[in-house]
């Protein structure tokens, strides 16, 4: 485990938990945590010990409630302007080949909910809140949140939410589709763990095919996509993975994955 940064990581089983760490300030994204949240997920990618990522926020306060404000106050456009156009942790995550789930404590508000918009799945604490409140400092989400947030709850819930910058809980979050399950404050984590060891235990090749076609879904059109589907398939066809695990169901035993 690394510890002490704004960004610890701790490899548990096949999944690499990844923590902001910045309780004091709600785990706001700040340059520091942005950029060292990013080489934690470059370390998770390179680690082929890791098959899963889990990302989380340090205390029972908050995930992450939004980026750093106290940053925008002396950022001028073109500062900002490029401080968008590099690496995001937004596509970072999407890009990952890894399943990323997000095991949402507390306040997930503006870019820290476009960190778990970006994530795959979303397991939410009974005590989380989510809310896009950029309208209320006069500018409107910059991670992603327009495009992603429709896709996941459809756009009347999307522009309620960011058009009122309202918060929700976890149990309408639920409802919307914004998140997969709720569970109580003292389990959310160990679920969270739980579902991504379950998935490490699958061929990672697989899992990389399958995040790869099924978010492509949302902006291929169908023809397309289909044939990105077929083309995946073929990869994983050619697998070590594939030989192994039909022949662990002939021989009735379970199959031990190594992700060629
Ligand atoms: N950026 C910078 N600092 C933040 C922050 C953010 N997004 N969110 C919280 N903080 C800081 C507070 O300024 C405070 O710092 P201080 O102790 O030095 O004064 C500290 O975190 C604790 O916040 P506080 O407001 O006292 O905690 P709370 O539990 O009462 O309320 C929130 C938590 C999240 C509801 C509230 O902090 C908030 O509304 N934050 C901003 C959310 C937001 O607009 N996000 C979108 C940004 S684009």
């Amino acid at each position: 485990m690394t510890d002490g940064g704004v960004v610890t990581r701790d490899v548990r089983g096949r999944t690499m938990l990844i923590t902001i760490n910045r309780p004091e300030k709600r785990n706001a994204l700040d340059r520091q945590v942005r950029s060292a949240f990013l080489d934690a997920i470059a370390a998770a990618r390179a680690n082929d010990a890791v098959r899963a990522i889990v990302v989380t926020g340090a205390g029972d306060k908050a995930f992450v409630a939004g980026a750093d404000i106290a940053e925008f106050e002396d950022r001028t456009t073109v500062e900002q302007w490029r401080a968008m156009k590099s690496a995001t942790i937004f596509e970072a995550v999407e890009r990952c080949p890894k399943p990323v789930i997000a095991a949402v404590n507390g306040f997930c508000l503006g870019a820290g909910m476009e960190l778990a918009l970006a994530c795959d799945i979303r397991i939410a604490s009974a005590a989380a809140k989510f809310g896009q409140p950029e309208v209320n400092l006069g500018i409107i989400p910059g991670g992603g949140g327009t495009q992603r947030l429709p896709r996941i709850v459809g756009l009347g819930a999307a522009l309620r939410l960011i058009l009122t910058g309202d918060l929700i809980g976890a149990d309408d979050a639920l409802r919307l589709g914004l998140v997969e399950e709720v569970v109580e404050p003292n389990a959310f984590l160990d679920r969270a763990l739980a579902l991504a060891e379950t998935i490490a235990s699958k061929s990672p090749v697989a899992v990389a095919a399958a995040k790869e076609a099924t978010r492509a879904a949302l902006s291929l059109p169908l023809d397309d996509g289909l044939k990105l589907e077929t083309a995946l398939f073929q990869v994983c066809f050619a697998s070590d993975d594939r030989a192994e695990g039909v022949r662990a169901f002939l021989e009735k035993r379970s199959a031990q994955f190594t992700g060629k």
